[in-house]
């Protein structure tokens, strides 16, 4: 299948399609309890065709343009991905999300791929707004947005009923022009 590298030490990006639901489960099985730390992401798979319907899901998202999910690989091996949670391309907003099972942490794997997935949306379909949403507690997640360039736009308080707990949700977000201006400004500290 096509794939899109991250950068030279083997990490790929891929759409994770339907077929790949034996490797999703395997993938979440390793990294279940760390990835529903604070978001329910995978929860509902939990046998191979539990994982399919969860695949499916996202390929019919795909397929209406609201949505999609893509995995991100390392040597081989499925250790997270990226998506789109919220594709509005009529609106030109989207909402994207990410998760990691623990040994792809630590790597800038999700960094990388969140550039290449907004790149897509800013360059190719025209995305004005890229929003992110996490809960306050979730520091690597806060780390990610600031480390793309995105702004804290402000807090939803107590507004995430999760694991018995009613989570502050931060928002952020980054707009086509800002993200143009970072990608320049990347590009000239590189040289
Ligand atoms: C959110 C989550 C994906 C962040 O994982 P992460 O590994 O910190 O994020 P990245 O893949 O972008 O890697 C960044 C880390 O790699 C380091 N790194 C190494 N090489 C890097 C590179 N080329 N580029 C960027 N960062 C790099 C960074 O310094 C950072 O480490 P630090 O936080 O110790 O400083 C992970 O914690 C997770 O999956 N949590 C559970 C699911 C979840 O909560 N998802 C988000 C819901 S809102």
């Amino acid at each position: 299948m096509y794939a899109i590298s991250l950068g030279d030490d083997g990490a790929e990006l891929r759409p994770l399609e339907p077929w790949y639901a034996e490797e999703f489960l395997a993938h979440l099985e390793r990294g279940r309890d760390f990835i529903n730390q604070y978001i329910p992401f995978g929860a509902k798979a939990t046998d191979v065709d539990s994982a399919r319907e969860v695949l499916q899901r996202y390929a019919d998202m795909r397929a209406a343009d609201t949505g999609s999910l893509h995995g991100i690989w390392l040597d081989g091996k499925l250790v997270g991905g990226v998506l789109f949670l919220n594709f509005d391309a009529e609106n030109a907003n989207a909402e994207v999300g990410c998760w990691l099972e623990p040994a792809g942490t630590g790597r800038g794997l999700v960094t990388r791929a969140m550039r290449v997935l907004i790149d897509f949306a800013v360059e190719q379909r025209r995305i004005h707004r890229v929003e992110w949403i996490a809960s306050a507690g979730n520091t690597p997640s806060l780390d990610v947005a600031r480390r793309l360039g995105m702004t804290r736009e402000g807090v939803r308080r107590e507004s995430y009923p999760y694991r018995g707990v009613r989570h502050d949700l931060e928002v952020w977000s980054i707009l086509a022009p800002e993200w143009r201006e970072a990608r320049t400004r990347a590009a000239h500290n590189d040289r």
